[in-house]
């Protein structure tokens, strides 16, 4: 999400002549577009802050701005330099970034610049992002923005506010000039793409996620769709339905569990069951045969136990995972956690438990990559590979990326590549030539 708003925030600025710099050494203005989903995230960010006043010496007029959740958390307390041991001139929420204009007129004679209203309708969807780093293959597009389910331990709803979605016309002409740049593959993106519902002038309700994915989908068959997050209470058989009937809709689904227990699900406010996950899951083996599944998994959440523990656990090797984001527990100021839920379960059980949530899911990744050895993947390919000059790398429709002797081949290009061998991040390959 951050990634997508900061194209937005460039588009703003460079529609009011301002001009992306190389680096923060060269930039008259530095924003750091921020996250408060865990402490850890804040604390890098007041590390790279502090790194970029060293800039100030050689640059005293230079300009630095806090974007996004922690501007949004923090407020005003991010200005007071004197708690903070360091200055910070603009602070400014994820629903203000219309305003930086006007915000960077204050700042820039020397006043202090702070919006952090929150709006119930914002969706930026007259703004066309200015890709920054995609390399013209494969893009964020924004659906919806904010969210409404209030997990207990998370800050999202205070940070980015009501949930509420995009002008369907608005993500589909954006789609539509992706497609005559040439790019291959969109990512539809929100806090929770599948509550995804435009109710337009009459109040149809009848454009939901399933709807928007068949008109992104029936754009063309050569571009890849995926979307990022799904709920599980939103993922509907009627939405596996519309993934099943477009070949184009990447056969991979990120689908947070967070917890095997359903006690400690019940505590999370997550609004499903163990049982009522495993039925959804079910559901996606049954429409969507072979497709690839994700999670995020958080350990050491409030009173969770041993036993709660090994249900994580259990519930990961039962759904053998493809992939996973894995957390430690980090409690959240102002969060119906923090009020209700003691932060009680020891360090040094947190930090065991996830390293074996850790240590389980790369022996599941290992073996679903071990699974495709053999067998030949259809790769979108993305840019010359990370570690070899000779190689390209690009991802499959299951998401997992592919590694395979460059013959030629340029970013956009479907290559059919059989799969020789794997580790638990990677399949290596040869492009087959037919
Ligand atoms: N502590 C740890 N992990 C968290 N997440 C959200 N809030 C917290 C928190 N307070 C994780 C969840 C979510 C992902 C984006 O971040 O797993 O799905
Ligand atoms: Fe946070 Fe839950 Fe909303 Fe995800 S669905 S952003 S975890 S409140």
């Amino acid at each position: 999400m951050n990634f997508s708003d900061s194209e937005i925030v460039t588009s703003v600025m460079t529609s009011h002549d301002y001009q992306n710099a190389d680096s923060a050494g060269e930039a008259d203005v530095i924003f750091l577009n921020t996250c408060s989903i865990r402490d850890h995230a804040e604390q890098r960010v007041l590390n790279r802050l502090r790194e970029l006043q060293s800039l100030r010496r050689s640059k005293p007029e230079l300009i630095i701005g806090v974007l996004g959740c922690m501007a949004e958390r923090l407020k005003e307390s991010l200005l007071e330099e004197d708690t903070l041991g360091m200055r910070i001139d603009m602070v400014v929420g994820p629903d203000a970034y219309r305003d930086l204009p006007r915000l960077m007129l204050d700042a820039e004679t020397g006043q202090k610049a702070v919006n952090v209203l929150l709006s119930a309708e914002e969706t930026y969807a007259d703004i066309t992002p200015v890709r920054v780093a995609a390399g013209g293959v494969s893009a964020f597009v924004s659906i919806m923005r904010g969210c409404e389910n209030f997990c207990s331990y998370c800050v999202v709803p205070y940070t980015r506010g009501k949930e509420r979605s995009r002008n369907p016309e608005s993500i589909l002409s954006e789609i539509r000039q992706l497609l005559r740049d040439g790019y291959r593959e969109v990512t539809l993106l929100g806090q929770n793409v599948n509550s995804y519902r435009w109710r337009g002038e009459a109040g149809d309700a009848s454009r939901d996620f399933p709807w928007l994915l068949e008109q992104v989908a029936g754009l063309d068959p050569s571009l890849r769709v995926r979307f990022a997050t799904s709920h599980p209470k939103d993922l509907s058989d009627e939405l596996l339905k519309a993934m099943a009937r477009f070949p184009n809709c990447c056969r991979s689904i990120h689908l947070p569990v967070q917890s095997g227990s359903t006690e400690v699900l019940l505590r999370m406010n997550r609004k499903y069951t163990r049982e009522e996950y495993m039925e959804r899951i079910g559901a996606v083996r049954r429409i969507l045969p072979g497709c690839a599944l994700s999670t995020d998994i958080i350990c050491g959440f409030s009173g969770e136990t041993e036993e709660d523990h090994r249900q994580t656990l259990s519930l990961m090797a039962w759904a053998g995972f493809d992939f996973a984001f894995m957390f430690k527990y980090s409690e959240r100021p102002g969060t119906p956690a923090e009020k209700k839920h003691p932060d009680d379960v020891p360090e040094a059980d947190k930090a065991r438990r996830l390293e074996e949530v850790i240590r389980l899911q790369q022996q599941l990744s290992l073996r679903s990559n071990q699974e495709d050895v053999g067998k030949v993947v259809e790769v979108l390919v993305e840019g010359p590979s990370r570690r070899s000059a000779s190689h390209v790398s690009g991802r499959n429709s299951h998401n997992k990326v592919v590694v395979f002797p460059d013959l030629g081949f340029r970013p956009g290009d479907y290559v059919r590549v059989e799969v020789t061998s794997c580790s638990s991040a990677t399949l290596k390959g040869e492009a087959l030539q037919d």
